[in-house]
């Protein structure tokens, strides 16, 4: 019984300290969010708004001006402080999938970060940094010191996404790092993903076959599960359901990967719905196949940009 008394309590107390700390009138808010998590809730002047959960520093909603969603959220998402968010931009961080020993993801969307700055630019654009290190838990995983910090900066069109990764202890290390980035679609069979054409991609459902991607335009009809290394920097989410396009321009974060769980595996997923896969599909930047190995103290950034065109 106490744990439910002193839990709210402690949330509630940290929100206005984080208020008092971070928030900016008409521009950045602390609120407690679902599963009483803390969440940062960003507004521009235009009336655009994102909302960025402490747990994973994982962005949850992004809203146009008119406060249409653009980002997928899935109604059976856990919101526990020790299980990832279904749905918004999840933080892979220090590996992507199953491709190494850590759990699947790695440990960054389900760590606890920091709110470290906040801010208001002249030109209207509203920004918050948000920080995790090592701690007893990932030092048990991944025996390196670091820190991994995110930068959020929205603006009325578009919702810019940085990632810094600094080596802070004696010994170099590898990494992978993702945004794996959940768009909401009307249909996601009038879904086309554009601006992949000439790359090679690896097709995880097909035993990681290697496979030069010939259409112009990536449509959905089945479960797709590929990562494109060394994609163009330059992309977009043509969605004829909701006659919208989203533009992702990405620097130093090579790779792409295209995900739609589809029929078999909704199902299989305890915290999405099974007629969900219809209303997604995950774009994701990051850096996956060939990873950066930073010396101690040297830093890797990389930076993704969504643009409503
Ligand atoms: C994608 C992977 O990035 O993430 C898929 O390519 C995986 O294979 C998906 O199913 C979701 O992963 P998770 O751990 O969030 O269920």
């Amino acid at each position: 019984m106490r744990l439910f008394t002193l839990f709210p309590q402690r949330f509630h107390t940290m929100i206005d300290t984080l208020n008092n700390q971070f928030g900016i009138p008409n521009a950045v808010t602390i609120a407690e969010g679902n599963g009483g998590l803390p969440k940062a809730v960003l507004t521009h002047s235009s009336g655009s708004s994102c909302e960025v959960y402490l747990h994973g520093a994982h962005i949850t909603s992004w809203k146009n001006a008119t406060g249409d969603e653009l980002f997928f959220l899935s109604r059976e998402s856990w919101w526990q402080s020790d299980k990832p968010i279904r749905g918004g931009i999840p933080v892979v961080f220090p590996q992507f999938g199953g491709r190494g020993p850590l759990p699947q993801h790695g440990f960054a969307r389900t760590s606890e970060w920091e709110l470290v700055c906040s801010g208001l630019l002249d030109n209207g654009i509203v920004n918050i940094d948000l920080q995790m290190r090592e701690s007893a838990e990932t030092l048990a995983l991944w025996p390196h010191r670091f820190t991994l910090g995110l930068r959020v900066l929205l603006d009325e069109n578009a919702l810019t996404v940085g990632a810094r990764v600094t080596n802070t202890g004696e010994q170099p290390f590898d990494f992978m790092m993702a945004l794996h980035t959940y768009f909401r679609v009307a249909d996601i069979t009038k879904t086309a993903v554009v601006g992949l054409q000439g790359t090679t991609y690896v097709d995880t459902l097909q035993e990681n076959a290697r496979i030069v991607e010939s259409r112009p335009e990536i449509r959905f009809a089945a479960e797709t599960d590929s990562v494109y290394p060394n994609a163009p920097d330059s992309l977009r989410v043509a969605e004829e359901g909701n006659g919208r396009t989203i533009g992702i321009s990405k620097t130093d974060m090579p790779d792409v990967v295209v995900w739609n769980p589809w029929i078999a595996k909704s199902q299989r997923m305890p915290d999405f719905g099974d007629d969900e896969y219809v209303h997604m599909v995950c774009v994701e930047t990051g850096v996956i196949e060939t990873k950066p190995v930073l010396l101690p103290g040297e830093k890797w950034e990389g930076e993704t940009t969504f643009r409503i065109e």
